[in-house]
């Protein structure tokens, strides 16, 4: 049987990834966060002195990355700076980079691996920013998550004060509009709603409702009920 597929795709901070890994784990599904993959090659892009600029240093990092990819390496904390956000959004507008990533995310929804402890799972969850429209068009159900610029920035922040990162909100917040508007206005895969993508605005919403929302549609549409 094909294992179930939910793609979420959305902007940065806007609680998708929250959303995804919650609701992996109360359906038993294998959860993939792409943009980890996309930041790994930036990483080891940056981490060779190549230039985020360059194409074919970039192509480079993302098809040894897709070579010796292993899950674990997306919990590297070096991903997640800043800086490596920006190169990030700029390495991934290059179609090449994202043809060599293509390959691992529709690997991984069409063989999930299996949950900790050796469970089998239910199916694929993978959040991005293409999924529903590129990688798996055909998801069984699909998500399109947003916030205000305002409600990401604030969050954003909060997430790095709490890191002991000091930055103003406003350079987050212009931090954020940037890199919205360079994921959305790319020629190859932009940031962008499925046509049957569910809308979900997550700007006056706990992340409890937003768990709860979504848990609805999916079953609605596949049946699919909470394991625990
Ligand atoms: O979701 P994130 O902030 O970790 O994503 C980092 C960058 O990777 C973001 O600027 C856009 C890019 N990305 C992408 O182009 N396609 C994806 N499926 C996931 C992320």
């Amino acid at each position: 049987m094909k294992p179930i597929t939910i793609a979420i795709d959305g902007n940065a901070a806007s609680g998708k990834g929250t959303l995804a890994k919650r609701l992996a784990a109360v359906l038993g599904m294998a959860h993939m966060d792409t943009g980890s993959l996309y930041r790994l090659a930036a990483l080891r892009l940056m981490e060779e002195g190549g230039d985020p600029a360059d194409e074919a240093s970039a192509v480079a990092a993302a098809t040894a990355l897709s070579r010796s990819y292993r899950p674990e390496d997306s919990d590297n904390p070096d991903i997640r700076t800043d800086t490596v956000g920006q190169a990030t959004s700029r390495i991934s507008a290059i179609p090449a980079v994202r043809a060599q990533i293509l390959e691992l995310q529709r690997n991984f929804a069409m063989q999930p691996p299996a949950l900790p402890g050796g469970r089998a799972p239910r199916g694929a969850i993978l959040d991005g920013r293409d999924i529903g429209t590129v990688v798996c068009p055909d998801a069984d159900i699909k998500f399109f998550v947003t916030a205000s610029p305002e409600t990401r920035a604030a969050r954003r922040h909060k997430e790095l004060q709490s890191k002991g990162i000091s930055v103003t909100y406003d350079a987050v917040l212009a931090d954020m509009r940037e890199r919205d508007a360079r994921d959305a206005g790319r020629s190859t895969a932009p940031m962008k709603p499925a046509s049957d993508a569910i809308m979900l605005d997550t700007s006056a919403m706990t992340v409890d409702e937003v768990l709860a929302f979504a848990l609805g549609k999916v079953r609605e549409k596949t049946g699919l009920m909470p394991t625990e």
